[in-house]
């Protein structure tokens, strides 16, 4: 959950550095740190707080040097704080390194090392390995073959960059189930957690794999095994990101751009997927598997956060319309259920913006374990998550940097519903069927603008609501999900109290809540429980409730129950998650901008989540 660059080439480092921390501080803000090195000689400077805090406190300081290496951090072990931010060192300063994910067996290293002398300055559970590394360099060892004796003593999960004062102008840098990704450019190499870091300064990457370990230096680089140290000849791969991607341009904030960003996403991500002719998807990534795919009789939906509520929108299309037995799991607690998993019956389909959440990732592991085919709808091209998945989709939608996530979401259902459309024509869905959900797909990006167009009135009703307390929101079958959706934005950016639960258990509890400063918010158009919702409404109505709807253009019946109507326009009851999310997630972005939080990093959170 940290972020991690290294620079090494003719140029400064410290300049490359910064602007690599500041395009991955979305994955960990609560400190940040980097050593800079020339000849003999390193600098390390380290801050608790954001990058900008480290840029402050290198000032006007020249922080001369082609080589270096910096962090920014998401607590884990040790609070934040200067003295736990990294780079960390072993007690001579020779040895200094960043890490991104967990020593699980740091307590017992760390013992081992106390007892033969060894001080530590740090909480953290990475300080073991400069001091590991270091005890290697001094038994003669080089920088490589030390790094390589400390880390096969470590179990859990890493990337790591390091650099030694004792044996300069060098990056070693390995990895085990935490993203690291080498630049190549010419005469000059940048690694980093993720292309965000890289693509500015070249497109050409090489992805290091589980168990590798890549030695830098000025003039090329070498990959080898960690555990046999054989030599690996990689791919180069091209990254297809646009920088103007990763950049805000006009918005105030990433999240707002990215909401805006959906009626294209939508389009990408359906782009050259339809054929409307045949009521049928093209679902390329999923073509070797597709035999598989047709004697399926139930698939398990994995995900966490905002992808596992679009799991439960997908759990609702598959079986409506696919006729496929669906069942959805947190990945948190997939790992300890004893979920009965038929591999000839049976796939697992995990959805991951990041491609590297750990817990998603732990699950596509277990299924594999267990022989089932594991599949992945994904966002970030080549990420762990699409490479150990059997098959997947891609969603397209360009970089995600907004903490919240909110274009991934409206891809993820929009993928669903291919994925529907593909398995429901394998099976008995009609073409008629097949053909109208790709129609109404097709229209969904004008129906996007329509809905962002009302922007303007949403932020006049976030007005309204920014001393709010607590929120309810409510929603039944496809919208359901969306309520849990809306209230995840609402408390994760805002801070106020937001929970969402399915309308028809209003009156099994929460009901017991509301009254008139308790407002809900209701996700009620007009489909096949339309009725249904009237009737939740008209509860909360009578005890005093102040009620929010997201309503179907042209519902005027409506307008009687609720304080507040925002319209979708109408589309197949499945799709409508689609529309009816936008709304919520500028509710919440204009809440929490009037009540000055930081959209982009909310507090305590992290965009990729790469510890259990
Ligand atoms: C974090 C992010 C969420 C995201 C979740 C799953 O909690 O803040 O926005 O939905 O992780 O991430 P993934 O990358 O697997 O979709």
């Amino acid at each position: 959950m940290c972020g991690i660059v290294g620079y090494i080439g003719n140029r400064q480092a410290y300049p490359i550095l910064l602007d690599g921390l500041r395009r991955l501080e979305y994955r960990g803000y609560d400190s940040a740190g980097l050593v800079v090195e020339k000849g003999n000689t390193v600098t390390r400077v380290r801050v608790q707080g954001k990058v900008a805090e480290l840029a402050k406190k290198v000032g006007a300081q020249v922080l001369e040097g082609f080589c270096g290496i910096a962090h920014t951090r998401w607590a884990t072990h040790g609070v934040p704080g200067e003295v736990n931010a990294h780079p960390h060192c072993d007690e001579e300063q020779d040895v200094f390194v960043v890490h991104n994910g967990i020593v699980e067996n740091h307590e017992l290293i760390k013992r081992e090392l106390q007892q033969e002398g060894c001080k530590f300055a740090s909480e953290t559970d990475t300080e073991v390995i400069p001091h590991l590394i270091k005890k290697f360099l001094t038994e003669g060892a080089s920088l490589e073959v030390a790094v390589g004796k400390a880390l096969k003593l470590i179990k859990g999960t890493y990337a790591v960059l390091v650099i030694a004062k004792s044996d300069p102008g060098k990056i070693v840098a390995a990895r085990q189930s935490s993203p690291l990704r080498l630049g190549i450019a010419e005469k000059e190499f940048i690694i980093a957690s993720d292309p965000s870091a890289i693509v500015s300064h070249t497109k050409k990457i090489i992805t290091l794999a589980d168990g590798e370990l890549a030695v830098i230096n000025k003039d090329g680089y070498v990959i080898s095994e960690l555990q046999s140290d054989t030599i690996i000849d990689k791919k180069l791969e091209e990254i297809e990101w646009d920088m103007s991607e990763a950049e805000k341009g006009e918005y105030e904030h990433f999240m707002l751009k990215e909401i805006f960003e959906q009626p294209e996403a939508v389009k990408n991500s359906l782009r050259g997927r339809l054929l409307f002719d045949e009521g049928m998807a093209v679902l390329g990534g999923l073509k070797q598997v597709e035999d598989k795919l047709r004697k399926l009789k139930r698939l398990h939906l994995i995900a966490c956060g905002t992808a596992y509520h679009a799991a439960l929108v997908g759990e609702y299309m598959l079986e409506e319309y696919a006729g496929l037995s669906t069942e959805v799991c947190v990945a948190s607690e997939f790992r300890y259920r004893k979920t009965i998993l038929d591999p000839e019956t049976e796939a697992v389909l995990v959805l991951s913006q990041s491609g590297e959440t750990a817990d998603t990732l732990a699950a596509v592991k277990e299924a594999k374990q267990k022989g089932v085919l594991t599949l992945g709808i994904v966002n970030a091209v080549g990420s762990t998550i699409a490479q150990e998945t059997d098959a997947g989709v891609y969603n397209h939608v360009g970089p995600e940097i907004g903490v919240a996530s909110t274009k991934a979401f409206t891809s993820q259902l929009t993928v669903l519903a291919l994925l529907t459309i593909f398995l429901g024509r394998q099976r008995d869905m009609s073409l008629v069927m097949g053909k109208r959900i790709a129609e109404e797909l097709r229209a969904l990006p004008v129906k996007l603008e329509k809905v962002l167009a009302q922007s303007e009135r949403i932020r006049e009703i976030a007005q309204y609501y920014i001393k709010t307390t607590n929120f309810y929101y409510i929603g039944r079958k496809y919208n359901f999900p969306v309520a849990l959706e809306g209230a995840l934005k609402l408390k994760e950016i805002s801070y106020i109290h937001a929970e969402g639960g399915p309308a028809g258990e209003l009156k099994h509890g929460p009901l017991a809540m509301i009254d008139k400063n308790f407002p809900i918010m209701a996700i009620v158009p007009q489909d096949s429980v339309y009725e249904k919702n009237l009737s939740n409404l008209a509860e909360v109505k009578a005890r005093n409730g102040r009620i929010i709807v997201l309503a179907t253009e042209g519902d005027s019946e409506i307008t009687k129950l609720a304080e507040e109507v925002i319209f979708i326009p109408k589309t197949l009851e499945m799709l409508t998650p689609i529309l009816s999310v936008i709304p919520l997630q500028l509710f919440a972005y204009y809440v929490a901008v009037l009540l000055s939080k930081d959209v982009d990093k909310p507090r305590n959170l992290a965009k990729s989540v790469t510890v259990e």
